[in-house]
């Protein structure tokens, strides 16, 4: 039997008592789903799956999602691997707060990821819950945010000039620096859930640029507003790795982080995205 185990929040539930390296019948499926809509990230403990059965896993939420600018594994292109060796000392891959893609016109709905290798100490992911966050907001506040547009781009890690393309080599990753990253979409700043109606603050310190219509203090002052609420220790939930643990998050909702803190250790992810759709604007 499926069971959810949701934290005290609500933010976040473990969910066991079924295989995921298997096709999930329809009502289980059903099941992950609406725990998956209801907590935002939820997560399946002792599940081994090789490549096949992470790719088949993620079809059952929808397609894939687009990876750019980190080169996948060489005979699956849309499976990521999140890999730090015990001796690199190139920054934590994911190491700031950040939706994934949210530059994308059509953001991941879903990311995956799996734990192959998980260090002795260190290597939470942090996840902040961005329609708790929106929700905690006075009403005048949600209805002064509510019309607003904001302006995403992959510059600041991807660009030619990016964040990845100054630091020392010796990466395991493989990652993409170009002049494409430097392009930009609009999106709103809060978005409606597609599935539960709930609207959820849609803006990350990585690649929201700022506020359409904004002088840069005017943006920089209400970004730094909204960071500071959305990463508010009641809206955060840090997840603690084990290995053959897989983790589904509502990218649509959520933010989340990479935190390191294990120097001298190997951590190895494997990582899908479930293709998402437009963003909707609470005034459609
Ligand atoms: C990511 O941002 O996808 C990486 C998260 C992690 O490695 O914990």
């Amino acid at each position: 039997m499926v069971t959810v185990t949701p934290n005290a929040s609500g933010f976040g539930a473990e969910i066991t008592g079924l295989d995921i390296g298997q096709p999930l019948p329809a009502d289980q499926l059903a099941a992950v789903k609406a725990a998956w809509a209801a907590h935002g990230v939820v997560w399946f403990p002792n599940q081994p799956l090789d490549h096949d059965q992470l790719e088949a896993f993620t079809l059952q939420f929808g397609d894939f999602g687009l990876d750019p600018y980190v080169k996948p594994l060489a005979d699956r292109p849309h499976i990521l691997e999140v890999r730090r060796e015990p001796d690199e000392t190139a920054s934590v891959f994911g190491g700031a707060w950040h939706s994934d893609w949210s530059f994308q016109p059509m953001p991941p709905a879903a990311t995956i990821l799996h734990s192959k290798v998980v260090p002795p100490v260190g290597g939470d992911t942090e996840f902040a819950d961005g329609c708790r966050a929106y929700e905690a907001l006075s009403p005048v506040m949600r209805g002064f945010l509510d019309g607003l547009t904001t302006i995403h781009s992959a510059t600041r890690p991807y660009g030619a000039n990016g964040i990845y393309a100054n630091e020392a080599p010796g990466r395991s990753m493989e990652i993409i620096n170009c002049v494409e990253a430097d392009s930009q979409q609009t999106h709103p700043l809060v978005r409606v859930h597609p599935v539960s109606g709930r609207k959820a603050l849609f803006v990350n310190p990585i690649y929201t640029l700022g506020v359409a219509g904004m002088s840069e203090a005017e943006s920089d002052n209400l970004l730094g507003f909204l960071y500071r609420h959305m990463l508010r220790d009641e809206f955060v939930y840090r997840h603690k790795w084990r290995p053959d643990m897989l983790i589904l998050w509502d990218n649509r909702c959520c933010l989340h982080n990479a935190t390191g803190g294990y120097d001298g250790h190997r951590r190895v992810m494997h990582r899908t995205t479930v293709a998402g759709e437009q963003p909707i604007p609470v005034f459609a």
